[in-house]
């Protein structure tokens, strides 16, 4: 399996190996100005990088940019993130290129699988899994695997995990799916049960990523990695197949990239037809 991507500016797909081997208290805090800027990011909001392209997303640094302006939300306030968190999860969360020099403590994980557990997944599977990297050997066991530009950045991360999907995840369904006794039976179909395992897998990780950012942590998920040989390295029974490598640390004013621009509504919206 060769190695996808192994630079900052990855641009890569979700690539995939082919081997088959209670929720927090809601915020309410809706004043209705945007603040355009997180209490706890220090680093600079959306921002273009060169000549500004007119077909992609990209406001100057400092342009409002909040749900507010010209928003057709007929929304309860009351059901609706504040714009504080939405800046801090969305419009100024960044890649980090490195971290605060504080570690992550362990607890911190449960913390975010408290959050992201509750994330939508078809039928319920959950077939993300989440495994520490922690200690020298543990390391030196993973690095190999990585893409060389991706190497220092694990190095130095105060926290590693790999995220794998669950081969088996059909054995948890009498739990997860009780009200379908034959629901595990679906997944005797192996091609489906792979597709549906890697595919809610990568969305979960999406919601990892963002849970991990509504707790004030910096994530730096990365898929330039030989997919294949880190499952067989930490999974040599196939029972789970690595996806991803993700470090999380508290973050660094400053240490990201630029923006890179984003596609817009036009670009990416249309009408069936
Ligand atoms: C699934 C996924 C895989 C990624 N893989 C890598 C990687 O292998 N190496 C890397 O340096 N960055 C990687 N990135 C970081 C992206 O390049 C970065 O999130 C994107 O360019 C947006 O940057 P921004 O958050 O600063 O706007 C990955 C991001 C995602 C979501």
């Amino acid at each position: 399996m060769p190695i996808v991507s192994d630079t900052d500016t990855d641009t890569e797909p979700f690539v995939s190996n082919a081997r088959p081997t209670g929720p927090g208290p809601r915020p309410t805090d809706s004043g209705p100005q945007h603040t355009g800027s997180s209490p706890r990011l220090t680093g600079s909001g959306p921002q273009s990088r060169g000549e500004p392209d007119p077909a992609v997303e990209s406001l100057p640094a400092g342009s409002d940019s909040g749900l507010d302006s010209g928003s057709g939300l007929d929304s309860d306030p009351a059901t609706m993130i504040d714009p504080g968190s939405a800046d801090l999860i969305f419009r100024e969360a960044h890649t980090p290129t490195r971290f605060a020099d504080r570690p992550v403590d362990e607890q911190v994980l449960r913390e975010i699988h408290d959050l992201v557990k509750w994330a939508p997944t078809s039928m319920n599977t959950q077939p993300m899994r989440i495994t520490l990297v922690q200690g020298e050997a543990n390391l030196a066991r993973l690095l190999p695997h990585l893409s060389p530009g991706n190497r220092a950045k694990v190095a130095a991360a105060p926290l590693t995990v790999l995220i794998s999907a669950d081969r088996n995840f059909h054995d948890q369904l009498p739990i997860v799916f009780p009200h379908n006794p034959d629901a595990r039976r679906i997944f005797d179909n192996e091609v489906l049960r792979e597709r549906t395992a890697v595919f809610n897998t990568a969305l979960q990780l999406g919601y990892f990523i963002l849970g991990a950012r509504s707790l004030g942590l910096a994530v730096g998920p990365m898929t330039g990695l030989d997919t294949a040989g880190a499952t067989g390295e930490f999974f040599p029974d196939g029972s789970r197949q690595v996806l991803a490598v993700v470090t999380l640390g508290y973050p660094e004013p400053g240490a990201h990239h630029p923006r890179n621009p984003r596609l817009t509504y036009e670009q990416v919206v249309d009408v069936a037809g």
